[in-house]
């Protein structure tokens, strides 16, 4: 499969079928995954991946806490968004969660429906693998930066092999059980989690393709010989 090819079949996949991935390709990803520059090649990341009995394990355990009136186990240790988010990203935003509950035919003010839909990235959208992301918090912007070329080198390589993935920073709310469930070190901070597996393509919501702005939006070109813009 081409870089290109990859990239633009990557979506947010919020379906999965239960289909198990065997340890070989999700060691194999990320092994490739490791591929990715960092800075200084300090590879920040530290990674678990977890299937069958502890991610169901994991996911029982936010089911019983959220069931029991619990929303997250309190703030979370970075934030997610700026707390003023400015234009234009507010907007984007926006959309973005506009665009996803009219693919599951949800409508704007069905509080309990956009609950439920939230829940759903505490069980990996069904998926079979669930991974989390993790950084030493002695990190700066720059090793962040890497850690997400990490993250998005471990989603392309996920299409090489026909999988599909949701990244899920929604995770980061209940960093207290996670880091507990898992062990980790307190020196350690959960970025994200990830949904890997095979993606339901009869799923009304795996139908979604986002919006992007075009690349003069966002980009500036300078010094260019103009004949060579042979558009
Ligand atoms: C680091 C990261 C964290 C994300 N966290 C969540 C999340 O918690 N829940 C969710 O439904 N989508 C999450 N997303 C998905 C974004 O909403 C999605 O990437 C964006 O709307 C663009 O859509 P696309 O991925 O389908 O192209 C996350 C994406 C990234 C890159």
């Amino acid at each position: 499969m081409r870089v290109a090819e990859a990239l633009d079949t990557r979506i947010t996949c919020r379906a999965f079928r239960p289909t198990p991935v065997p340890l070989p390709v999700v060691r194999e990803i990320l092994a490739q995954a490791s591929r990715a520059p960092s800075g200084g090649n300090l590879q920040p990341w530290r990674v678990w991946a977890l299937a069958g009995e502890p991610l169901a394990a994991l996911e029982a355990e936010v089911r019983a806490k959220m069931a029991a009136g619990q929303i997250a186990d309190g703030p979370s240790e970075y934030l997610i968004y700026p707390s003023e988010l400015k234009e234009p990203y507010a907007s984007r935003r926006f959309r973005a969660g506009e665009a996803m509950y009219a693919a599951l035919g949800v409508a704007r003010d069905d509080w309990a429906a956009r609950m439920a839909e939230g829940a759903r990235n505490f069980d990996f959208f069904g998926a079979p693998v669930g991974i989390f992301f993790a950084i030493d918090r002695s990190m700066q912007q720059g090793q962040w930066a890497d850690l997400g070329m990490f993250v998005q080198s471990v989603m392309l390589l996920a299409r090489e092999q026909g999988l599909h993935t949701a990244a899920l920073e929604s995770w980061a709310l209940w960093h207290v059980t996670v880091r507990a469930f898992l062990g980790m070190a307190p020196e350690l901070m959960l970025f994200c989690g990830m949904a890997l597996g095979q993606m339901d393509e009869t799923h009304p919501i795996n139908r979604l393709r986002t919006e992007r702005v075009g690349v003069d939006e966002f980009a500036a070109f300078q010094g260019f010989d103009p004949a060579s813009d042979l558009s």
